[in-house]
């Protein structure tokens, strides 16, 4: 959850914090979740809902197994979202079904309820990710999991009581809070250890 990210193309690569509204935690969040050291996870999805100005809400879908032109740097990671979002503008799009701006990056004009709906259809068990969960080292995790992780703000109860309708379980990643793109190495480390004999790659 992304809740104050730009959802119009109006910000600066030079300044993702301010113009782009934290759009440099989704940066980092989606190389931390998709890049490895040489390599990518091709079994990786990121979805991102922005809820910022001037047209909220936005749904951003970046997979792993198609994505190009994906580097470990934030500004290009960020020049891949804005230019979703300069098609998304053009074509005045604001149907609630997936469209390509890049190899694997999508937009749509979609909510949290429509994420939850869309990854609840697909079958995915759902977490939601909070510092007082349940110790993800104990916890059971069925696949396909999806994660639900809020940015330098917590969820709203509203968002909260939302996602615990829909989710299998509260996980917590240990006694401090953390940067939301630290929270997704450990969960990928937490399930590479339990399944890396799945791991495509
Ligand atoms: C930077 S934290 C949110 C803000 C934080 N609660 C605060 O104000 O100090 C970003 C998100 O990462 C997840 N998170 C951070 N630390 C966590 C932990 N120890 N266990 C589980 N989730 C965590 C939660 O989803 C949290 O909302």
């Amino acid at each position: 959850m992304l809740h104050r990210a730009r959802t119009d193309p109006n910000f600066k690569l030079e300044d993702l914090p301010g113009s782009g509204g934290r759009m440099d935690i989704f940066c980092r969040f989606i190389v931390s979740s998709l890049l490895t050291s040489h390599g990518i996870r091709r079994d990786t999805v990121v979805y991102g809902v922005l809820l910022g100005p001037p047209n909220p809400p936005v749904a951003i879908k970046v997979l792993g197994d198609t994505v190009r032109y994906l580097n470990p740097d934030e500004r290009s990671t960020g020049a891949l979202i804005r230019n979703a979002l300069f098609k998304m503008k053009r074509l005045s799009y604001n149907a609630d079904t997936w469209m390509r701006s890049s190899p694997g990056v999508m937009f749509k004009r979609a909510g949290l309820k429509d994420i939850l709906e869309e990854l609840t259809n697909e079958n995915f068990n759902i977490y939601y990710l909070k510092e007082d969960g349940e110790d993800i080292r104990t916890a059971n995790v069925s696949l396909p999991a999806a994660f639900v992780i809020s940015d330098s703000v917590d969820l709203t109860n509203d968002e909260e009581e939302l996602v615990l309708g829909y989710s299998s379980g509260v996980l917590s990643l240990g006694p401090l809070s953390l940067y939301s793109e630290h929270c997704v190495v450990i969960i990928h480390n937490e399930l590479d250890r339990r399944y890396s004999h799945f791991l495509k790659e």
